[in-house]
């Protein structure tokens, strides 16, 4: 089938099947494909087209994309492919949504972005945001970023979505120029 059939999703289905769809062509699209670019740039389509296949609040997200460890310098966090407005380029890691999940690995589900202070608003019209980590072993290489224009835009159905993308994406991309540097072995 042609590509961009991959982001076209059935209306009326539910949540938890949009996810195993979108998982679904995830997993197809990356058969023969380990570039995390690439990767990435394709499940920020399907992100957006799915919830903008469903009803709200999830038709309300305005922002489905990544942030990934940055190369360069590994204290922070640069933007990856997305979908939405123009964001935030680098954050640190520790501050903001994204950073803070970089640092502590674990999904953060933000009913009310107002609720938690560290929030960095890229776009004024976003009222909650999910974040999850794409992790390597113990190691953070990316960050799943969703927000979404009304409160109480995600639940568990979608930290459990995303978490199982995260999975996929860890398992399917090239990671290794995002991992830190192997030490070299010290000679006896
Ligand atoms: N809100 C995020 C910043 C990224 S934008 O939402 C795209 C944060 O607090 O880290």
């Amino acid at each position: 089938m042609p590509h961009a059939d991959f982001s076209n999703f059935a209306l009326g289905i539910s949540k938890q099947d949009a996810y195993r769809q979108m998982h679904e062509a995830m997993r197809s699209l990356a058969e023969a494909q380990d570039n995390w670019v690439c990767n990435l740039a394709n499940a920020s389509s399907l992100l957006w087209h799915m919830y903008h296949s469903l009803g709200s609040p999830s038709s309300s997200v305005n922002w489905a994309g990544f942030y990934v460890v940055d190369q360069m310098d590994r204290r922070q966090l640069i933007l990856g492919p997305f979908h939405g407005k123009v964001a935030c380029q680098t954050i640190t890691i520790g501050k903001g949504a994204c950073g803070k999940v970089a640092e502590e690995g674990k999904t953060l589900l933000l009913t009310d972005i107002k609720e938690f202070p560290k929030h960095i608003a890229c776009d004024g019209d976003s009222k909650s945001e999910i974040v999850t980590p794409i992790k390597v072993g113990t190691e953070v290489v990316a960050v799943i970023d969703i927000d979404c224009a009304d409160l109480q835009g995600f639940d568990t159905t979608d930290q459990d979505g995303l978490e199982r993308l995260a999975e996929i994406l860890r398992d399917c991309c090239d990671w290794e120029d995002l991992l830190p540097p192997v030490s070299p072995i010290a000679p006896y």
